[in-house]
């Protein structure tokens, strides 16, 4: 098959739903080659419908990316299926209620900690688990929200997020030796079921979004990050690594 991806497998994590953004990442890596595998939290049986409404069912391996047990024997459940990986998507992230909207100056400890735990540790957890099967060449590419400033709402995410920043550039270190890029794209608003857990659209933010960013933005269309993702995850920026690629219609690069 040609495309993008073409000979290129890779593991990918983070489909909930239609609207995941890894959802539309699967679906496109498919229609330029690839061949996927795909993760499943918590409800393998809504992961493996959504599968089957992709170009082609791809296999489905359960994965809590905070369980040790599941990370310890992720390779050898990966390798029932193929025999190396080339590209991991991270599309992971979760923090209990009192993290985000408003509560960042009261959350305990415990759920400050869990929210790390899924939403950042979780990178370096997955790659690490994923090594041994990982050929020279392959990406890894993770979902950021720009954690160079902060928003509303977004409180210990915005945390978390910073961490997933610093932990992409160290892993970057880390692997490059071994021909692994680590990268991330900082997306802007998506109407997702994640997004939904921060407040939606109540307050008018992505409206806002999309009159500031100079390409504008579209929240119910996820396919610009996803080519975004795929593009990283082929081998066409074979010289980026430790990077943060901005898909937010421009939105950053605006003062005021
Ligand atoms: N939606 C947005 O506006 C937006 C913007 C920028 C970045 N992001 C990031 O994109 C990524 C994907 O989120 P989304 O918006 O597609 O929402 P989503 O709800 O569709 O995806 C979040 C995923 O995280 C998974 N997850 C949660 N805890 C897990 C665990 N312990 N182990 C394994 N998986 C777990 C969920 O099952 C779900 O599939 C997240 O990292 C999110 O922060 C989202």
């Amino acid at each position: 098959m040609s495309g993008l991806l073409a000979g290129r497998t890779l593991v990918v994590t983070g489909v909930i739903s239609e609207s995941s953004i890894a959802f539309s990442v699967a679906r496109l890596a498919q229609e330029q080659g690839a061949r996927v595998v795909l993760t499943a939290y918590g409800r393998p049986t809504l992961v493996a419908r959504l599968a089957r409404r992709l170009p082609q069912e791809p296999p489905v391996v359960d994965l809590d990316v905070t369980d040790p047990t599941q990370l310890d024997t992720l390779a050898e459940r990966l390798a029932e299926h193929v025999d190396g990986v080339d590209g991991v998507l991270h599309s992971v992230a979760h923090a209990p209620e009192s993290c985000l909207g408003g509560g960042f100056l009261d959350a305990p400890w415990p759920d400050v900690s869990a929210a790390l735990h899924t939403s950042t540790y979780s990178l370096k957890a997955l790659v690490a688990a994923c090594r041994p099967l990982l050929r020279p060449g392959a990406s890894v590419v993770g979902l950021d929200f720009d954690a160079s400033r902060t928003w509303p709402a977004y409180d210990w995410m915005g945390v978390a997020k910073a961490g997933l920043e610093a932990t992409s550039r160290y892993l970057a270190r880390h692997l490059g030796p071994e021909g692994i890029r680590i990268n991330l794209v900082a997306a802007g608003p998506l109407r997702t079921l994640a997004a939904r857990g921060i407040g939606g659209d109540d307050s008018g933010f992505e409206e806002q979004w999309s009159r500031t960013a100079p390409l504008g933005w579209d929240a119910s269309d996820a396919g610009q990050v996803a080519r975004t993702c795929v593009a990283l995850l082929s081998d066409w920026l074979p010289a980026t690594t430790g990077e943060i690629v901005h898909a937010d219609g421009g939105h950053h690069t605006i003062g005021a």
